[in-house]
Parts: C-alpha cells; sequence; structure tokens
C-alpha cells in the first residue's frame, strides 16, 4: 500500500521530498501496486502542448489493483456495502471475491455485446452495486466509461453519448430516489432516438416490476446478459496511459467537455490520496455519498477505496428520505467512521433537522468531510458540533473532476482545522496563486487566483476529441502552469481558502454549471430574444441561478412564462439547470464592443445596487436602473 502518514512531521518529510524529487516519490508509491510491467520513464511534463504522462510504458490494469489483489488477504472482507433508497430494505455487501466474480461476469457480458479495448461506454444509472460493477467490467476489458449522472435531460444525455461516440449505454429501467421512482430507460430511449447512431447495445437493470418500453434489437436486460457468464475474465493489459474514464463537466464555454482520465496515475494518485486524507485503517466503513455520475463518487465512492481494500458504502437514496435523519441512521446503523458529504446537504440537513443528529450514535465516526464547494462558517461550525462532536475532525477538501483526487486538504488528526479552509497542499501538489496579469505572488496573507506549478499523477491528459480546448482552458490563462478557475485566499500561515470560480461557472449545491449552457437553453423558448445568466448567494444551494431575460414582446403572464422558461432548461440540460430567478428586461447591460457586463448583472442579483463602478462607459446605462428597480428578491 502506498505511504499512510501519521503524524506532522511525516506530512512535511513527505511533502518536502515530493517537491525536491517528485519523480522518485511518485515512483515509490507506484511501486506499490501490482504491475503487469514496470515503467521506463516516470513523467513527462509539458505544461505548455500540454503532454503530461506518468510511469510511461508501466502496464497494468486498474481491477486486478483493485480486486484481484486483495483476495488473498480479504477476499471475504467486504469491498461494497449498499444501503438502499428505501430504509425498510435490507443492506446488500460484497466481498471482494464476490465483486471480483460480478465484474468478470459482466465484463464477458459486454465482450459478448462486442465491446472491447478502447469502446466507449455510456452510463445512466442510479446508485446500486451494479453501477460500480458495470464501471469496474469495463475497466477490466479496457473499455472507456463515460458516467452521466442520471438527472441529466435526454437531450444533454444524447450529446454527451454522441461527443464520445459510445457503443453502448448501460441503464436501469427506474431509478428511486426518496418517494419518487423515476423512469430511466425511457430517458435513454428518447436519448437515442435524437441520433445517437454509434450506440449498439443499451444493458438495462431491471429494479421492480414496473414495465418499460424494450427495443428487442437495441435492449438487453442485466439479468439475461450477465447471470449466465462464467465468473473469471482476464484483465486486458493496459497502458498506463490509457484512457480509464471519460467524465463530462461543465466550463465557461459552451457545451460540456470530456475530462480524460488515464490508468496508472490515477489508479497510484486516487489510493495514495484516500488513504491519507481519510485515514482509513483496516475494517473501517467510509462512506462517500457522492453520485458515481460525479468525480467525487468516481475517485472516492469506487476507485480510492477498493484500490486500498476499504469497505466503501453506497447510498441509493437521498439525506432527506424518509425524513432529514437518514444520513445519520446509515452512520448508526453501519457504524460509518469516515463520512464524506457536500456543504449543500450539510445546509440544508442543518436548515430541516437542526438537532436530528442528537437522536443518534454518531460514535463510530473518526472524520467527517467537506466536497464540491465552500462551506460557509456556520455550516462548517455545526457539522464540527453535531456530528463531528469534537471527535471527528472536519477535511474540506478541495478538487476539481479535472484533478482526479483532492489536492489541497486538512489531514485530520494530523493538520490543524480552521473553518472554511481546504488548508494545505497533498504531497506532491505545488499549488501557487497569481495575479491576473500572470505573476506569482509569494506572500501570505493575500487573496489571487489559484493555478498548480507541477503535475501530480491524476491530473487530467486532455479533453475528450479536442486536446486544444484542453490547453486553452487549463494552460494558456498562465504559461508554464494548470489554471483551476477557482479564486483563493492565502492566510498568513500558509492554509488555502477557496473563495469560488472566477469564471463563468456556477457551483449550484456543489454541481458546476456553465452560464453559457444555461443561457443557450433559455434561448430556445421561442419569445426570448437574449438572457444572461449568473451566480447569487443561496442559502442551501451555495449559490442559485439567476436568469435575465428579453423577450420579443412584452409577456401578459409572467408566471406561465417562467414555467414555460424552466420547462425548456428542464428538457435542454435537466433539472439541476432550472433559474431560482427569472427577472424580464427589456435589455442588458453593455458595452460598446457589445459585451454583457456581467459584473454589474452579478451585483444586482446579489442585491448590491451600490458599488456598480462606472456606469457611464456602457452602450446603454439607463438600463441598470430598469434591472435595479425590477431585482428579484
Ligand atoms: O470551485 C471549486 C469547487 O468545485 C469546483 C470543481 O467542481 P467539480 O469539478 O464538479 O468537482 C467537485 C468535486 C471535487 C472547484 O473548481 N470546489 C470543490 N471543492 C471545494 C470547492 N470549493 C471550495 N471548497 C472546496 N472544498
Amino acid at each position: 500500500m502506498t505511504l499512510q502518514i501519521k503524524t506532522l512531521e511525516e506530512y512535511h518529510n513527505a511533502y518536502r521530498r515530493s517537491i525536491e524529487s517528485p519523480e522518485a516519490f511518485w515512483a515509490e508509491q507506484a511501486s506499490t501496486f501490482y504491475w503487469r510491467q514496470p515503467w521506463h520513464t516516470v513523467l513527462k511534463n509539458d505544461f505548455i502542448t500540454p503532454d503530461i504522462q506518468w510511469f510511461m510504458g508501466g502496464k497494468l490494469n486498474i481491477t486486478e489493483n483493485c480486486l484481484d489483489r486483495h483476495i488473498a488477504e480479504r477476499g471475504d472482507q467486504t469491498a461494497i456495502l449498499w444501503e438502499a433508497n428505501d430504509p425498510g430494505s435490507p443492506s446488500v455487501t460484497y466481498t471482494y471475491r464476490q465483486l471480483l466474480a460480478a465484474v468478470n461476469q459482466c465484463a464477458n457480458a459486454l465482450k459478448e455485446r462486442g465491446i472491447g479495448k478502447g469502446d466507449r461506454v455510456c452510463f445512466y444509472m442510479p446508485m446500486v452495486p451494479e453501477v460500480a460493477i458495470a464501471m469496474l467490467a469495463c475497466a477490466r476489458i479496457g473499455a472507456i466509461h463515460s458516467v452521466v449522472f442520471a438527472g441529466f435531460s435526454a437531450n444533454a444525455l444524447a450529446e454527451l453519448i454522441k461527443d464520445s461516440a459510445c457503443r453502448m449505454v448501460i441503464c436501469s429501467d427506474f431509478n428511486a430516489r426518496g418517494s419518487k421512482n423515476t423512469p430511466v430507460k425511457s430517458v435513454v430511449d428518447e436519448a437515442i432516438s435524437l441520433g445517437c447512431d454509434s450506440v449498439e447495445s443499451v444493458l438495462v437493470l431491471k429494479t421492480g416490476e414496473e414495465k418499460v418500453a424494450f427495443n428487442p434489437a437495441l435492449d438487453i436486460w442485466w439479468h439475461d446478459a450477465v447471470a449466465h457468464q462464467p465468473d473469471t475474465c482476464t484483465a486486458e493489459i493496459m497502458d498506463a496511459e490509457d484512457m480509464l474514464f471519460i467524465l463530462y463537466t461543465s466550463g465557461s464555454t459552451g457545451k460540456p467537455k470530456g475530462v480524460v482520465h488515464t490508468c496508472g496515475g490515477y489508479m497510484v494518485y486516487t489510493c495514495f490520496s484516500f488513504r491519507n486524507v481519510f485515514q482509513y485503517r483496516d475494517g473501517d466503513v467510509f462512506w462517500c455519498t457522492a453520485d458515481v455520475g460525479w468525480i467525487t463518487g468516481h475517485s472516492y465512492s469506487l476507485y480510492g477505496p477498493l484500490l486500498s481494500g476499504a469497505i466503501t458504502l453506497f447510498f441509493e437514496g437521498t439525506p432527506t428520505f424518509p425524513d432529514s435523519g437518514r444520513f445519520w441512521q446509515v452512520i448508526e446503523k453501519h457504524k460509518v467512521t469516515q463520512f464524506y458529504t457536500a456543504p449543500t446537504a450539510i445546509r440544508a440537513l442543518m436548515a430541516s433537522g437542526h438537532d436530528e443528529p442528537d437522536k443518534y450514535d454518531l460514535s463510530s465516526l473518526k472524520v467527517i468531510g467537506s466536497v464540491g464547494e465552500p462551506i460557509n462558517e456556520e455550516a462548517w461550525h455545526w457539522y464540527e458540533n453535531k456530528v463531528g462532536r469534537g471527535k471527528a475532525p472536519i477535511v474540506d477538501t478541495w478538487w476539481q473532476t479535472e484533478t482526479g483526487g483532492i489536492l489541497i486538504t486538512p489531514l485530520p488528526h494530523i493538520t490543524d482545522t480552521k473553518p472554511c479552509f481546504a488548508s494545505y497542499p497533498l504531497p506532491g501538489v505545488q499549488p501557487c496563486l497569481v495575479d491576473p496579469a500572470g505573476n506569482e505572488i509569494h506572500e501570505n496573507g493575500i487573496e489571487g487566483l489559484l493555478c498548480l506549478k507541477f503535475p501530480w499523477p491524476s491530473i487530467l491528459r486532455t479533453t475528450y476529441g479536442d486536446h486544444e480546448r484542453c490547453r486553452l482552458n487549463y494552460f494558456a490563462a498562465f504559461e508554464g502552469k494548470y489554471f483551476t478557475g477557482d479564486g483563493c485566499r492565502r492566510d498568513e500561515d500558509g492554509r488555502y481558502r477557496i473563495i469560488g470560480r472566477v469564471d463563468d461557472v456556477i457551483n449550484v449545491s456543489g454541481h458546476r454549471i456553465g452560464t453559457a449552457e444555461v443561457e443557450n437553453a433559455i434561448n430556445q423558448h421561442s419569445v426570448v430574444v437574449e438572457s444572461a445568466v449568473v451566480g447569487y448567494p443561496h442559502d442551501i444551494k451555495g449559490q442559485g441561478i439567476y436568469a435575465y431575460v428579453i423577450t420579443q414582446h412584452p409577456v401578459t403572464d409572467e408566471e406561465h412564462f417562467r414555467n414555460e422558461v424552466l420547462m425548456v432548461v428542464t428538457k435542454e440540460i435537466g433539472a439541476i439547470a432550472k433559474p431560482d430567478k427569472i427577472q424580464i428586461v427589456s435589455g442588458l447591460p453593455k458595452t460598446r464592443s457589445g459585451k454583457i457586463m456581467r459584473r454589474i448583472l452579478r451585483k444586482i442579483a446579489c442585491g448590491e445596487s451600490d458599488g456598480l463602478g462606472d456606469i457611464s462607459t456602457l452602450l446603454n446605462p439607463e438600463i441598470v436602473d430598469e434591472l435595479k428597480s425590477g431585482v428579484l428578491v
């Protein structure tokens, strides 16, 4: 197993070594895995093109490291512990041995359908054990999974299937979450009807008795395809730099981009970070509440824990079903030791069940984590007091889809914690702050743009099918540095505090949403001429979506119009991108060159009508008063 830091001194030593000789440091970590062939060169470091490669020439299969490697020592230990949406349903467990067999069976089923190395397979699934099984089955045979959060619309799903020309879609019939049982297969059917010609088969998991439309030319039931398969399957030998998966995420411009992660570096870094950030010890029960549709689910529900031989809890449900004690009930039931969730869930639970945690025995907890967005001070203290109870420190972990794993975080029981601070870089991580001109800021007690100066093993390699976009998005803003898109403060002691995105990305309930995507969706409405979308502070979601909309003619029934806009956004993207507020306006503040002044729109949406700066240079300064007087609070 990779190094597990246990003391502050060990952290400082490891950090120093990782900076002085990164290649030796990471080679040491990588050597703890099972490789079919060793690498010849540890790192190719080109942050310009970019061309980043780790463990070059190395051959491996990540599933041999997630599964086979553990059989001798912990074959009968639980690997996945599944808790269903319905609290009355019995928990389901897969031991490492059972999981390996299930993965092999699924892998054989995929092969039977013609899926092989390099093929892309799209997932549109709920949080059930089969999603883990099928993702690992892809990795087993060298196919590339592209998991799409099952809340995105058919239109959005179709775009992503087309972008990477997926040959197969894996879905369920329904998705049980909270009191709803949402049809899933019908969304996939609709997506495929939108011209996804690359799809040759759809593997459908049956979750209940309700019927779904079934097209025998394309569809195949999971139980028919998988159950009879042999439970052994030779793992495909992969190059360290072969693609492991694609995960789409929103950026500031255009459509979502497919972030590409590769086998070797991702494996080394997710295991290393998991073991250190959560201080996982044998027998612990680790629970990350993220859906596998997001990177957190990939790295810390699935790969990081399994690579470490851990017990990972998968949860199908929601924090508030049947009531706002559900998380605490699950922690008590399974004696969860590490709990990892998002600030939006913490805030929602704080609001709906402030004293609810008091009713449960949470004494098993050793570490509690936060991820996805800045956590506000009130939520941080509530989480620490009510859930951590002075025993389990908070790890406020900063990272991104593109970073593959956690980069900045406290180490529990090792480094200190400070409310709202992600704190310190993990070994191998070299953060820096730059000013808008790209000059590195060396002082402490200052704010800047967060960059990384040196690659870590799980940095993205490219964006699928468009390397230039990857270069422009992350490597072109500041030469020789990876730019995160986040603003950040460094305190006097060198701790980092993430302030939030500085680009046109809104973080809604920990989900990244590009303003351009929402605008494009709103503009599909026949009466809309133009729109501009900005974020504003929202008590539960962190940021809410505020849309300014210009219509062709005055709208008589505003309520009806707003509902139509919400429907269009739900159809184009999904319910998570629905604006919270829609202000109908006659114009948008623009510069003389026609650029929308988003800074002004943001301030007005935040209720800050003073301090808008000099508006006299605008093409249409008179519009500002109209916007201010109509602002929705
Ligand atoms: O703005 C940062 C915010 O989430 C963004 C990355 O989003 P995504 O790729 O969806 O990954 C989320 C889960 C890793 C970042 O650019 N973010 C993430 N973690 C934190 C955070 N903001 C503040 N504090 C964090 N701990």
